[in-house]
């Protein structure tokens, strides 16, 4: 058991099982995009640590970058507009993978993907390293998804219990 906070976390996926996990996504996207020099972007903070172990296991030419994500009320109806800060690539014509740490309800990245779109990317695919299928609302799909969790909060591996938890090499589940 670690403690975060106020609260206890127990061990759930061992580094070696996200090791070998990792690499499999890292050779499925080798196949997938020779000779398409893909244009990885991480979504920072949480996806810097399955992002950097991701891109590692690649060996085709591919290039990454890091954003963040900033939320604001829309004027339309739909809701929540998402925007990237420190977006500086020209996505014009380009492979891009997305990575995240987790797909929890998909209500961030369903308001990003069509603001990326607007780009025109020559392909927009999602890599994540966890799902959460229980908990989806809207409609987003990890295209490369590492692990499927359940609905319960997690920490570790990049994934954070309000800023601290990032630096644990496994995956801790919430302990009740
Ligand atoms: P949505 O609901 O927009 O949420 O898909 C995605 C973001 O919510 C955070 N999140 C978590 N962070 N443990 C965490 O440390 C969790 O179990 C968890 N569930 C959601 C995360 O920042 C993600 O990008
Ligand atoms: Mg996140």
């Amino acid at each position: 058991m670690v403690q975060v906070h106020d609260k206890k976390f127990r061990p759930f996926i061992s580094r070696e099982a996200i090791q070998k996990r990792v690499a499999e996504l890292g050779r499925q996207i080798d196949h997938d995009y020779e000779g398409l020099r893909p244009l990885f972007i991480a979504v920072l903070n949480g996806s810097f640590v399955f992002a950097s172990d991701l891109f590692r296991c690649i060996t085709i030419e591919a290039e990454i970058s890091f954003i963040k994500l900033a939320s604001y009320k829309g004027t339309t109806s739909t809701g929540n507009v998402v925007t990237a800060i420190g977006m500086e690539e020209n996505l014009h014509q380009r492979h891009v993978i997305l990575l995240e740490d987790i797909i929890d309800t998909g209500k961030t990245l369903s308001a990003f993907v069509p603001e990326l779109l607007s780009r025109q990317p020559a392909s927009l695919r999602i890599a994540s390293f966890l799902t959460k299928p229980e908990a989806l609302k809207y409609d987003i799909k990890a295209d490369y998804a590492g692990f499927e969790v359940p609905n319960k909060f997690v920490v570790g591996y990049g994934l954070d219990y309000d800023g601290l938890g990032r630096n644990l090499p496994e995956l801790y589940e919430l302990a009740e």
